[in-house]
């Protein structure tokens, strides 16, 4: 019986997820063209502002790393990119845009590195 129970329960969370998705779907051709509508734009950005990346970044021009613009063009945004450019915010990384390295995010959490790559790829051709 119990059983039976959690399985309703996990239904019903699969079910709310399923109901997010649908509004987000829903909400996606105004954030094309609005990207400040986009969840993961605002997000992300929160957290870049928050944390150091800004430092050494900026959107449209090259500072001590790419212009967060190159780096959407380079990267398309699928699951594996996003994997590893969050893999490379925490542990840190070169070579890629040149010789000056990438300092390690250490303290950052997975989650949060990921929300913010989920904003800079949304900024490809933009
Ligand atoms: C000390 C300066 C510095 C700080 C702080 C910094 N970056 Fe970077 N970032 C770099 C450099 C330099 C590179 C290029 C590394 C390379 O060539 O592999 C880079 C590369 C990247 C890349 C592309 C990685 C690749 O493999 O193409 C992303 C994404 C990125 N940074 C995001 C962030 C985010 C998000 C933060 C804040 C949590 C951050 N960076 C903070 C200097 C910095």
């Amino acid at each position: 019986m119990k059983k039976y129970y959690v399985a309703i329960a996990f239904l019903a969370i699969l079910g709310a997820c399923g109901d997010n998705k649908t509004e987000s779907k829903d909400a996606k051709p105004a954030a094309t063209e609005d990207l400040s509508a986009n969840p993961d734009y605002q997000k992300g950005i929160e957290l870049i502002a928050k944390s150091d990346c800004l430092t050494c970044h900026k959107v449209s021009e090259k500072l001590t790393g790419p212009a967060y613009k190159d780096v959407a063009a380079k990267y398309e945004n699928t699951d594996a990119n996003v994997s590893l450019l969050t893999e490379k915010i925490i542990k840190g990384g070169t070579g890629v845009w040149g010789a000056i390295p990438m300092t390690p995010h250490a303290a950052l959490s997975e989650a949060d590195a990921k929300q913010m790559v989920k904003y800079i790829l949304l900024l490809r051709n933009k």
